[in-house]
């Protein structure tokens, strides 16, 4: 059962990442990489840790270069772009990163005004107020607006740095690891959220993470990353429909079969 069906565009790629290889001296991390992400999809990569998911994020984002193969994102060859063309791209992607931190001097307002304001200079003050608010609702937590994240759990700061994210309306979302070191209620409130940012934003989404509740929960598709290639693709019961050694520990730790 696909989670959102209805908003998949299958004839639209928004990444589209052919033959990739990368090596960093004599570790070949990625070796010939083929990954689609169709638009208004939330695409899962499962992998060991190592195995070179976070360099994936950082090709498609243009922050490494592949040694070889292609990388197309929103129709534009991400290794072919100047560094401010790279900057303009990047606004339309939001990246929620592993050790993503909030501002601790700052308040909540204050670290959600700050993109808006680097970013969009034209936007008034009541314009401001306005998507601050807007961002802080869609994450459940207008009531925190006044607060310094310490003052905050964990799972309001993960919700807090999302929120940050979308303030700048991005048509793509690259979740690292979403839900790592979070309480198993944090986790599922977490996956909700990624489905509603799906629904209400209609972002195309790659959500990397070893939890396959996660993965369960907001995949329309996962791909899993074996020896520097995405070997096995499909909904998540076919993924872990297999005997393969490297796949079934996967589950058993997970479902403790
Ligand atoms: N800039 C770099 N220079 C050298 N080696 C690197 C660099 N970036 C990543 N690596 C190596 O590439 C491999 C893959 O790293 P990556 O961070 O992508 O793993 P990962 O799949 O995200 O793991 P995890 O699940 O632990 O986050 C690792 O062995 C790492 O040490
Ligand atoms: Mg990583």
């Amino acid at each position: 059962m696909l989670k959102s069906g209805g908003h998949i565009d299958r004839d639209t790629e928004v990444i589209t990442v052919q033959n990739v290889s990368k090596s960093f001296g004599d570790l070949h991390v990625l070796r010939g990489v083929d990954l689609h992400l169709f638009k208004g999809e939330n695409l899962v990569v499962l992998g060991r840790s190592g195995t070179g998911k976070s360099v994936l994020i950082k090709l498609i984002s243009g922050l490494l270069k592949p040694d070889l193969g292609t990388i197309e994102v929103l129709g534009e060859h991400v290794d072919e772009l100047s560094e401010k063309e790279l900057q303009q791209l990047r606004l339309k992607i939001g990246f929620s990163f592993q050790n993503s931190a909030l501002y601790d001097s700052m308040t909540v307002r204050e670290n959600l005004e700050f993109p808006l304001v680097r970013n969009k200079r034209h936007l008034s003050r009541g314009e401001i107020n306005h998507e601050v608010e807007d961002v802080l609702d869609a994450v459940g937590l207008l009531h925190t607006i006044n607060q310094m994240p310490s003052e905050l759990s964990g799972g309001q700061r993960k919700r807090i740095g999302i929120a940050r994210t979308l303030i700048l309306r991005p048509e793509i979302m690259l979740y690292d690891e979403p839900t790592a070191g979070l309480d198993p209620i944090t986790c599922i409130e977490i996956n909700g959220l990624i489905n509603e940012v799906q629904e209400k934003y209609k972002t195309s989404s790659i959500i990397i993470t070893h939890d396959l509740a996660c993965a369960k929960s907001v995949g329309d598709r996962i791909v899993m990353l074996l020896d520097g290639k995405f070997e096995r693709e499909g909904e998540f019961d076919q993924i872990f429909d297999t005997d393969d050694e490297r796949v079934k520990p996967f589950y058993d730790y997970n479902f403790i079969t």
